[in-house]
């Protein structure tokens, strides 16, 4: 009752700042980000372009991975209309793909470039049950599995960038709190049974499991980067609830009344990339990591998004699941005891 009270007030948590805060507002501290390169994925529309537009404002070099290159040049030719002198490069990049996933980071470990901040921020909801290329359901392998991969073939350059600059660096997972929602069932026997349609597809359990998976993702990587020493931390983020085209699958009259009834709850495009922005760089966060974060403060994630054996139980099913050596027609089943990849006939 007092949070929602705070939120509606946008009282400002011990942060100094609360639910109306904007990604402008929460980078003010952060001066110049000039010796700062971040790569930010789903920048094309939404709380992305807007994390991107306000990085670029305060100097910061970006690259921005897009499935459309068209969006993409779109979006870098808004950047620098509005920064003009904003160096930011345009890579292909399909998150639901792992190869393409493979071949990105190929692509921009080439370009020989330094690397402090990564935002994995693309997300989908998904009205129609589909499978990716690689036979996993589809909004877990877009906003979850593709943004695994991703940063484990880059943390090493990030580590490196690190310890040669003496910057930190950071990784930002955008969740929601709707990763709540999926609670009292097994994730990865819930993603095979729904992978192998064995039960119906419910589109929001299905979203709800991916951003419960960024939670957990942010969890174990803030251990294996203690681990490995790294000077780099990984936090996730709860945006807040606005409209974007997230949920272009429902776009009609009905989405048009919901969001109406409750305009008074939603943040603008402004507000929901300040909490991303502000963990991305504020200087209050320096040092802090496997947190979960909401209006720019931290928060409590659910009880399974605060569990460390489920956190490292993701994390070997995705290593697992993401290894180069399994082939396109393997699915992953959950047994009793872990999980096995089996062959399955396409
Ligand atoms: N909006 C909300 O109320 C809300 C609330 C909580 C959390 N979030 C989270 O915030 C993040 C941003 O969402 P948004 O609301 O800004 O939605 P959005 O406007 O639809 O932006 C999503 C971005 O992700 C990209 N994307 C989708 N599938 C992709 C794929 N397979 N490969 C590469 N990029 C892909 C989209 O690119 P295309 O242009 O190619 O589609 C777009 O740039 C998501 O992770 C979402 O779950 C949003």
């Amino acid at each position: 009752m007092l949070t929602s009270l705070r939120y509606l007030a946008g009282t400002a948590g011990p942060s100094g700042f609360g639910s109306r805060t904007t990604a402008e507002e929460a980078t003010a501290a952060a001066g110049d980000l000039g010796h700062v390169t971040a790569i930010i994925t789903g920048a094309t529309s939404g709380i992305g372009a807007e994390t991107a537009r306000v990085l670029a404002k305060r100097g910061a070099r970006l690259v921005l991975p897009a499935r459309s290159l068209k969006a993409a040049e779109e979006a870098r030719a808004r950047l620098v209309g509005e920064c003009p002198g904003a160096v930011v490069v345009v890579l292909p990049l399909d998150l639901s793909s792992l190869a393409s996933v493979r071949r990105f980071v190929q692509r921009f470990l080439g370009l020989g470039i330094p690397l402090n901040l990564l935002i994995n921020n693309a997300g989908k909801y998904a009205d129609r049950f589909a499978v990716s290329e690689d036979g996993v359901e589809m909004t877990f392998a877009t906003n979850y599995l593709g943004h695994f991969l991703l940063t484990r073939l880059l943390l090493e350059k990030m580590a490196e960038t690190a310890r040669e600059t003496g910057v930190e660096g950071r990784i930002v997972n955008v969740s929601s709190t709707i990763h709540s929602w999926f609670s009292g069932e097994d994730a990865v026997a819930y993603l095979d049974r729904v992978t192998r349609r064995k039960i119906p597809y419910d589109p929001t359990r299905a979203y709800a499991l991916s951003k419960l998976a960024n939670v957990l993702h942010t969890r174990a990587l803030a251990e294996r980067l203690r681990e490995m020493n790294a000077n780099v931390t990984a936090n996730c983020v709860h945006p807040g609830i606005v409209r974007t085209r997230l949920i272009r699958d429902r776009d009609g009259l009905i989405t048009n009344t919901v969001f109406f009834l409750a305009s008074k709850l939603l943040k603008t495009i402004p507000q929901a990339a300040a909490t991303t922005c502000y963990v991305a760089v504020h200087p209050a966060v320096a040092g802090v990591s496997g947190k979960y974060f909401a209006d720019c403060n931290e928060a409590s994630p659910s009880r399974l998004g605060a569990s460390g054996d489920e956190a490292s139980r993701l994390w070997t099913f995705s290593d697992a699941i993401t290894a180069e050596k399994v082939q396109k027609t393997s699915v992953v089943r959950a047994t009793a005891g872990g999980f096995q990849l089996h062959q399955v006939q396409c």
